[in-house]
């Protein structure tokens, strides 16, 4: 059977066939299989966001950096890179499999600190990745590969929307320690010792190095030398997830300290980073993934291996946003002026914590909103039920996650009062 340019159909043999030229055939699907899955339940809220007409409407839901205009951010340095780099009038040669080697050298550095010891041993291996996603997918795929003495991954409860289905499609089985206490908008420091001493030697922990994702909720430094105890009592596996350096407190070695105190108490922890946030480079996908190992000659092994897994995967990493991280952290003005704007965009968010408390409070609203000030980085866990958020969104056109996240890096000066005020009407 064929279908002639002029639109009739001929048979095999090459008989014309009328019955047929009203009803073109179309072949059977192969997909009559699949079905309908729901939207992603962070990205998914922006697409909402998109489709509502109200002028008022604000997009609350993914963690993406606006300024107080509301308008997306290239930070000042970023474009100084670019224009450096476009002078340089450089190759789009592949990069090698484990990608720039003065980004991967500088983004470990940042994490570590330029002096840590591990990196003077040279007992690390950092490969830049596809972002903080990408960076966490290579190291799933590692450890479902090369740490045969556990598959289980224990998430903080709640974490990151997107840990489960990554640790879960590289092959790992999820459990979860406590962590938030809905009691209190803050950290669940005795749950979390309790189920961490009873989860089992060798398993593997995921911490959020700072800022963490969705409660804003970070432990202590005294908190987090009692955890750090703890896991090395239960001789458990540290992985870290580090997508916010600078832009929880403003200050990138304050936000590493964690990381840094579990490396100078001997654990050979697992990092990701991402430059989604802290250098706003979000399509760019720049992130980094490390190995801390026991001396030079394992980490070589352990590259060779990253390698290996990366390869089938996506060859090597996008070279563009790479050369920008790099061209930042090592060229020293650019450097300091990152950091200021790293500050001024932590600020910023801080400064909207405290006018959104103040405006709930010139509403009338007798809740308890301490923890909004008390929470840190990106998001703000307003402790809204499911049923509130609804109403959020329909009344007033406020998209947020389902779990009572809040993009604290969408409000701005001109909408803050509008959101007090949709707060105070669903809280009441
Ligand atoms: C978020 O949690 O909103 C961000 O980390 C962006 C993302 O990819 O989910």
């Amino acid at each position: 059977m064929a279908l002639l340019k002029s639109g009739k159909i001929i048979s095999s043999v090459g008989a014309y066939c009328p019955s047929l030229a009203v009803f073109p055939i179309r072949a059977s699907s192969w997909w009559s299989n699949v079905e309908m899955g729901p939207p992603d339940p962070i990205l998914g809220v922006t697409e909402a966001f998109k489709r509502d007409t109200n002028p008022k409407k604000m997009n609350l839901g993914v963690g993406a950096y606006r300024d107080d205009q509301g308008k997306p951010y290239v930070l000042s340095c970023v474009r100084k890179a670019e224009t450096q780099i476009a002078a340089k009038n450089l190759d789009k040669e592949y990069l090698p499999i484990g990608g720039l080697g003065e980004f991967a050298k500088a983004s470990a550095e940042l994490a570590l600190g330029p002096t840590n010891e591990v990196l003077k041993s040279g007992r690390y291996v950092t490969v830049q990745t596809i972002s903080g996603t990408g960076s966490l997918r290579v190291g799933g795929n590692f450890l479902s590969r090369f740490h045969t003495a556990s598959r289980d991954v224990y998430l903080p409860k709640p974490s990151w929307g997107n840990h489960t289905p990554i640790f879960r499609d590289a092959g790992m089985q999820l459990k979860a320690y406590r962590y938030y206490d809905p009691k209190t908008c803050g950290f669940d420091a005795t749950g979390a010792l309790d189920d961490i001493s009873k989860i089992p030697e060798k398993s593997i922990i995921l911490f959020h190095a700072c800022a963490h994702n969705p409660t804003g909720v970070d432990p202590r430094p005294e908190q987090w030398k009692e955890i750090s105890a703890l896991v090395k009592k239960r001789n458990l596996f540290p992985f870290f997830d580090m997508a916010y350096q600078g832009f929880a407190s403003g200050d990138i070695d304050r936000d590493a300290w964690a990381v840094r105190h579990f490396l100078e108490e001997g654990h050979n922890i697992v990092l990701s980073q991402s430059y989604a946030k802290n250098m706003g480079l979000y399509g760019e996908r720049v992130g980094a993934f490390t190995v801390v190992c026991s001396d030079a000659e394992e980490a070589k092994r352990v590259e060779s291996q990253l390698k290996i897994l990366i390869r089938p995967m996506y060859s090597n990493p996008p070279v563009n946003g790479a050369r920008i991280a790099a061209t930042i952290m090592n060229t020293p003005d650019l450097r300091k002026e990152w950091l200021e704007e790293v500050k001024g965009m932590a600020n910023r968010i801080i400064s909207m914590r405290e006018q959104l408390v103040s405006n709930l409070k010139k509403e009338g609203s007798t809740h308890n909103w301490q923890h909004v000030t008390d929470q840190i980085g990106m998001f703000c866990f307003t402790g809204l039920k499911p049923e509130q958020v609804e109403h959020l969104t329909k009344e007033f056109s406020v998209y947020m996650t389902k779990d009572g996240r809040i993009s604290m890096a969408g409000v701005t000066s001109a909408n803050v009062g509008y959101l007090a005020h949709g707060i105070h009407q669903v809280t009441k």
